[in-house]
């Protein structure tokens, strides 16, 4: 039942994902100079920084799609004739899309930056646990999580932590990446190395939500002064399938949880709602739809409006392609819209570093091997594997 809904979106984001033309001047120009990123010396700790990853050029799409649509995690049934039907057309749009524009994913180099920020922090902050050293591990894209793993235990790590880069926790993104690395161990015969823990969630770090605040300043500033004060905040956050949410997945709560404190930090500025983007299908998405709603809002007269990326922390097809192409200029010319602007994502923020940093540092003096929202599975889950990849985090000995 969810596995069109899902692939369909999926492929949307397969074919935007490689076809980031119009705000990537800056992102295009920044991934050209993407470092060559940290030494060769033997870590202590390793953190492992998971995300879906998108592909980086044409010939990614067709293995991101084919890992994508092969996750159990995410699409609980086989794939379809239906699916592989769609896999096929998704594939012809988006080779006609690259070839319209040339572009590519850039979310490994945005992590990579944000990995390099925050593991010298991390050698500053926690001399004990150092060296440290990050590493990339995406679910559809090299470097995969499993590759990121075998480095590490290459490497020597001593110590590992899997830092989901999704603030807000679903099953469908970190519990599906936290799932890879359990079935990783659970398919060889030897156990790990490295003691492993995992920071699961962080929607309300207060460095987080001040950045986001940071950056919803930023963006109003940037409106007509006599306009300001009229803005309507939408805080757009990627749809679930009803289905994921009646099974009790604590997204929407942990992305409502992030509105409500950088609004707390905003003061309340401005009116504003949370909005939920990129629904696919014929079935029940949870909403309002981020389209639905700026339609809604023109033809009540609130023609200003701010979109605020609030579940991606960096930028890729659901900021450049969805909301700055979909929203931001074709809907919002046909709407009637006076402005529309989107926040800028949190990209190569140096606060956003410290956040990270931040967050490791805490998590690895608290010895805790994960919170204690990650051992409860969901109440109506039916993936057994859910179960094992929590007692596997939950059961590591630390010290
Ligand atoms: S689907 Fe949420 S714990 Fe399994």
């Amino acid at each position: 039942m969810a596995v069109l809904g899902s692939a369909g979106r999926l492929i949307q984001f397969a074919r935007s994902s490689v076809s980031l033309s119009v705000r990537s001047r800056s992102t295009a120009a920044a991934f050209a100079q993407t470092p060559d990123l940290q030494d060769n010396r033997k870590p202590k700790t390793g953190i492992l920084m998971l995300n879906m990853g998108g592909p980086e050029k044409l010939s990614d799409v067709h293995d991101f799609l084919r890992r994508l649509f092969m996750d159990t995690d995410l699409i609980q049934l086989p794939v379809q004739n239906s699916a592989r039907s769609s896999l096929d057309d998704g594939l012809q749009r988006s080779r006609s899309s690259t070839v319209r524009s040339g572009g590519g994913s850039p979310i490994k180099h945005w992590t990579s930056m944000q990995g390099e920020g925050m593991v010298k922090l991390l050698d500053e902050m926690s001399p004990d646990t150092a060296p440290h050293k990050f590493y990339i591990g995406f679910r559809y894209v090299h470097p995969l999580t499993e590759e990121a793993i075998e480095e590490m235990e290459k490497d020597g790590v001593e110590r590992a932590v899997a830092f989901t880069q999704y603030p807000q926790y679903s099953c469908s993104t970190t519990g599906s990446s936290l799932n890879a690395i359990y079935r990783y161990y659970s398919n060889r015969v030897d156990s790990p190395k490295m003691r492993w823990s995992v920071i699961d969630r962080w929607p309300t770090h207060p460095l987080l939500v001040e950045c986001f605040a940071e950056h919803v300043k930023n963006e109003l500033l940037k409106f007509p002064e006599d306009k300001r004060d009229d803005v309507v905040i939408l805080f757009s956050a990627h749809s679930l399938p009803m289905a994921v949410v009646n099974r009790g997945d604590p997204y929407p709560q942990e992305v409502g949880a992030t509105v409500q404190r950088v609004m707390e930090r905003l003061g309340h500025c401005n009116p504003y709602r949370l909005v939920w983007q990129s629904r696919v299908g014929p079935m029940q998405w949870l909403g309002p739809q981020t389209d639905d709603v700026i339609k809604g809002l023109c033809e009540r007269g609130k023609k200003n409006i701010l979109l605020v990326p609030i579940a991606f922390t960096s930028d890729h097809i659901e900021t450049l392609h969805e909301l700055d192409i979909e929203y931001g200029q074709v809907l919002g010319q046909e709407c009637g819209v006076e402005n529309i602007r989107r926040a800028e994502s949190l990209n190569g923020n140096p606060l956003f570093m410290q956040a990270l940093a931040d967050l490791v540092n805490s998590h690895l003096k608290s010895n805790m091997s994960c919170s204690r929202q990650l051992t409860l599975r969901c109440p109506m889950c039916t993936n057994p594997t859910c179960g094992e990849t929590k007692a596997f985090f939950a059961n590591q000995t630390l010290s």
